[in-house]
């Protein structure tokens, strides 16, 4: 009977967990907030650890045994490097990719919840719970760092005050280099919001003071990695974004 009510709570909670992964494909890409999208993923990660917690259960009696420590702490670090806003541009791609991540931090969880139960009985909660814990910090920006990899490239020395046009084409490398991270390979937004038809919310002189002054959790890149003419090059390269 206690089995029967696990197994119901179990496999309930699978299903929600699949049902939320593919809310972007459900309800097609929409700009949300970032905290907002974060605790969708804390949510995923919750359910799909319920419904790995449950079906610890279901087999009866203990047999715990040391190996399966090997996936409660691996569960974790893989959802950490899936969180990772690296990953976005790739995940950005469609909505389909998108829901398969969310997907995978579900299948992540339950199995972080059920390994740590099977190691020893207790051990999965502590697990599902420190996951949980994990994807909640992100909503509060934990993890979000400015692309340090891309700072040697960006140190070439300005035209000597000189204001040369603006140079989309060079700007549009510079997005890739240093935004796309989070706005998406084609600016329609990730873990920052979407660039597209930035124009009618800032015109360029805005949008490069906006880039050189930002607020969090976007990084003040200006001066440390860009300088004023890969500002005003990337200023002008969002600007024609529609
Ligand atoms: C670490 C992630 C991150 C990176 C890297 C990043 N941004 Fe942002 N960006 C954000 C977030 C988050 C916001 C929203 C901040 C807010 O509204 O408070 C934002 C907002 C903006 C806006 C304002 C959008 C509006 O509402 O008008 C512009 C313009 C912008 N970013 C351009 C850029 C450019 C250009 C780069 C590269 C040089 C860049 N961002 C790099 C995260 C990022």
């Amino acid at each position: 009977m206690k089995n029967t009510v696990r197994n119901i709570v179990g496999v309930a909670s699978a299903i929600v967990a699949g049902i939320l992964s593919f809310m972007p494909v459900i309800t097609g890409e929409r700009d949300i907030a970032i905290p907002a999208h974060h605790f969708d993923h804390a949510g995923l990660m919750m359910f799909g650890a319920i419904a790995g917690l449950s079906l610890y259960r279901t087999r009866g009696g203990d047999f715990e045994s040391p190996r399966w420590i090997w996936p409660a702490i691996l569960g974790p670090l893989v959802a950490m490097l899936l969180m990772s806003p690296s990953f976005y541009a790739i995940v950005d791609q469609s909505p389909f990719l998108h829901s398969l991540n969310h997907l995978l931090f579900a299948v992540v969880a339950g199995l972080t919840a059920y390994a740590g139960q099977r190691y020893v009985r207790g051990v999965g909660w502590a697990a599902a719970l420190m996951l949980e814990l994990m994807a909640v910090a992100a909503a509060f920006g934990y993890g979000v760092a400015p692309p340090i990899a891309a700072a040697a490239t960006a140190t070439q020395a300005a035209p000597n005050g000189t204001q040369s046009p603006a140079d989309s084409v060079h700007g549009k490398q510079i997005f890739a280099q240093d935004c796309a991270s989070c706005h998406g390979a084609a600016g329609a937004g990730g873990m920052g919001p979407s660039l597209k038809n930035e124009h009618i919310r800032k015109d360029q002189e805005a949008a490069a003071a906006w880039i050189k002054k930002p607020a969090p959790p976007m990084p003040t890149l200006y001066p440390s990695v860009l300088n004023d003419k890969d500002v005003r090059d990337v200023a002008s390269f969002i600007e024609s974004l529609k």
